[in-house]
């Protein structure tokens, strides 16, 4: 029996290619869903094929989720479709330039408002509507990036490691309400933000991505590493000591 009905859920970055598949999952056993995304044609693609696989009902918002107040506007409306959703995933998030991230100031600025600002931002209000509600499960979308600063990505990690320690905080406060926080860390995953990546063993699909977080939802999970494999290479890869580290080329 799942500790969460993940009946009545909503979505922000709903276009995502991982979003999209916790969307069909959850769609095919008849739940009802609120997407909230930046591009309108593709959100109305993304509801049709929802409304198609089952969805009792598929609601939408388009918003910029770079914006750190676009939830006043989206969150309302979730709440009027759904009535008392009973979760929310937080999906969206951008790569970046790595190479650009390091010169260029508004590039740093944008993912780190995108992937962190806006999340934190918006999860304050819907934090605490659920923590007046004492039920149901709030999870974001991190990265195992974040476990470890490294020269190659370290703004894009440093947005989703500064998520992983707020969603600790939540997780801890959220807790005495009976609510739960659950953070998602994949490693690579096919889907159009790694489609420029040479595609090796350690990829995942988003498909088997999905799975692992509705898994975790659904039980009120802490901390995912997806897929399980990576809990453990990241585990080595904390315990390198730091004068170790800076001398590798990661
Ligand atoms: N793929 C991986 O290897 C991997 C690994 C670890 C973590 N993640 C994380 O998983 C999450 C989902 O990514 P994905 O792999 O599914 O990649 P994706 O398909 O590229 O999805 C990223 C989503 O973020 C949305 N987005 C970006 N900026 C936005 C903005 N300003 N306003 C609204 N939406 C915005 C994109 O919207 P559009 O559809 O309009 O572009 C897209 O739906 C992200 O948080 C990512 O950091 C991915």
């Amino acid at each position: 029996m799942p500790k969460h009905k993940l009946e009545r859920i909503v979505i922000a970055g709903a276009t995502s290619g991982i979003a999209r598949e916790v969307g069909r999952l959850l769609a095919s056993r008849g739940a009802r869903l609120f997407l909230v995304a930046r591009d309108p044609a593709k959100l109305d693609a993304v509801a049709a094929d929802l409304r198609a696989r089952g969805a009792e009902g598929v609601h939408t918002a388009v918003a910029d989720l770079a914006s750190t107040t676009s939830h006043e506007q989206w969150w309302p409306e979730a709440l009027a479709a759904l009535g008392e959703p009973d979760g929310v995933l937080v999906a969206h998030g951008i790569l970046g330039d790595a190479e650009r991230a390091r010169r260029d100031a508004s590039h740093t600025t944008e993912i780190l408002t995108t992937n962190f600002l806006s999340v934190a931002a918006m999860l304050a209000p819907i934090s605490t509507w659920f923590e007046q509600r004492r039920s149901g499960v709030i999870a974001v979308i991190g990265s195992v990036a974040g476990d470890r600063g490294r020269q190659s990505n370290y703004v894009y990690g440093a947005s989703k490691g500064g998520l992983d320690i707020f969603l600790q905080g939540l997780r801890n406060r959220l807790f005495h309400a009976g609510v739960d926080v659950v953070t998602i860390k994949p490693g690579f995953v096919d889907t159009p933000m790694t489609a420029h990546l040479p595609k090796t063993p350690l990829f995942a699909s988003a498909e088997s991505v999905a799975s692992g977080i509705v898994g975790a939802m659904e039980a009120g999970r802490d901390v995912v590493y997806l897929p399980f494999i990576w809990r453990w290479i990241l585990l080595v890869l904390k315990m390198i000591p730091e004068a170790v580290f800076k001398r590798l080329k990661t």
